[in-house]
């Protein structure tokens, strides 16, 4: 056996004892707790607000609840939260709820107007279908693929995210998410159609997203005709050279996914580096949850991001699952997760218009949703429990 395949050996079984270490350790987090408060908010949110064609999203600045339609882009996310609560607590109340808000979303199959199908029928139908099997959820995800492949460019290369001005053919790193509904749908359908063009958007993301020190630009915009790249920018940080804080936990998240998908060394080495760069600057900050985006000079009189926490939290757990260094995945996520489940972020019962956590922030140059509660912080949040809990027996494909 040569040196460098003694070596290979070693550090895989060194990576799968310190993963068998780190499951035995998984008390640390009052996962049963926060899964009790989940509980008595959501039986809160049923019993005001009982139709499930609305979806609660966040608060107002007035202080109520903001619900929104199947349209929105979060609409998909209330669901996953009922199925990851089916999960963790295994208990059929919680499926029926869940089916109740994902079937409300069947008719987004069909919208080609936005790129999030992905957060809305992955989430919602994906995430039904993965636990019941139920054929009708599958036919919803490969219809909503076909919908959503409609936005590709082949001479940009990717799929497009937003329709409107000041881009002309914006890919924002936010677009990495909705990868997953199409790369499900090729496994579940057997198209390599879907799966080719998930993987060449996510390489040309990858030529553009990452800066020399593996900050991400959030938006890249392309110019249609060509397919030749614009202008790096931004649209939710705070500029075009700074580095927004959930866009970098998309990027954490989005590669370990593609990677969990298609096993190319490229999306994990970006998952990574993506990663590296998230805990150095989370580490500096004492409970870790990162600041809305971490160039502001503000910092720390400056909004946090516990929606960006949650996403990396959750991007971090799996990505430790793969890589050669999991200790330092593993101690970031957990790090978070703590911080994410004392009373300074998590909700007193009753409170918090039903939502689990405080403290996001949706589009500060916008001065919209700062410092509020993000139904997808909450939807991260609960999957990062999920994982955490199960980490020894974590099977992701
Ligand atoms: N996809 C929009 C956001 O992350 O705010």
């Amino acid at each position: 056996m040569g040196v460098q395949h003694r070596a290979v050996l070693f550090l895989s079984a060194w990576a799968l004892s310190s993963q068998a270490a780190f499951a035995q350790k998984a008390t640390a987090i009052p996962v049963e707790a926060v899964i009790a408060r989940a509980e008595k908010q959501y039986t809160g949110y049923f019993s005001q607000y009982p139709d499930s064609t609305k979806f609660p999203r966040s608060t107002k600045e007035d202080g109520t609840i903001l619900l929104t339609s199947s349209r929105n882009w979060t609409s998909g996310f209330f669901a996953g939260n009922l199925w990851y609560m089916a999960r963790l607590t295994n208990q059929e109340s919680w499926r029926r709820r869940a089916a109740a808000w994902t079937e409300t979303l069947e008719a987004e199959k069909n919208t080609t107007s936005t790129h999030d199908l992905g957060f809305i029928i992955n989430n919602s139908f994906g995430q039904g279908y993965a636990l019941t099997q139920n054929p009708k959820y599958k036919e919803v995800v490969l219809q909503a693929s076909t919908t959503l492949v409609r936005r590709f460019s082949p001479t940009v290369g990717a799929i497009r995210s937003w329709d409107f001005a000041p881009f002309t053919y914006p890919v924002i790193v936010d677009n990495l998410m909705n990868l997953e509904l199409l790369l499900s749908a090729a496994k579940l359908s057997g198209d390599p159609a879907l799966a080719r063009i998930a993987k060449t958007h996510a390489t040309t993301d990858l030529k553009y997203r990452f800066r020399k020190d593996y900050s991400t630009f959030h938006v890249l915009d392309f110019d249609p005709a060509t397919g030749q790249l614009r202008q790096q920018m931004t649209h939710q940080g705070l500029a075009d050279n700074s580095c927004w804080a959930r866009g970098q936990a998309w990027a954490i998240y989005g590669y370990t996914m593609l990677y969990r998908f298609t096993r190319d060394k490229q999306y994990l080495a970006a998952a990574q580096h993506a990663a590296d760069y998230f805990i150095q600057h989370t580490n500096k900050i004492p409970d870790h949850i990162p600041y809305w985006d971490f160039n502001d000079p503000a910092i720390p009189h400056s909004p946090r991001d516990a929606s960006a926490a949650a996403v990396a939290a959750s991007g971090l757990l799996e990505l430790s699952k793969y890589s050669k260094s999991p200790k330092k995945y593993q101690e970031a996520a957990t790090a978070m997760l703590s911080s994410l489940c004392t009373p300074q972020y998590l909700a007193a019962a009753g409170t918090n218009n039903f939502f689990l956590l405080k403290h996001s922030t949706g589009n500060k140059p916008s001065n919209s949703e700062i410092d509020v509660p993000l139904v997808y912080a909450d939807y991260y949040f609960l999957e990062a429990l999920w994982r955490y809990k199960n980490y020894a027996t974590l099977a992701l494909q």
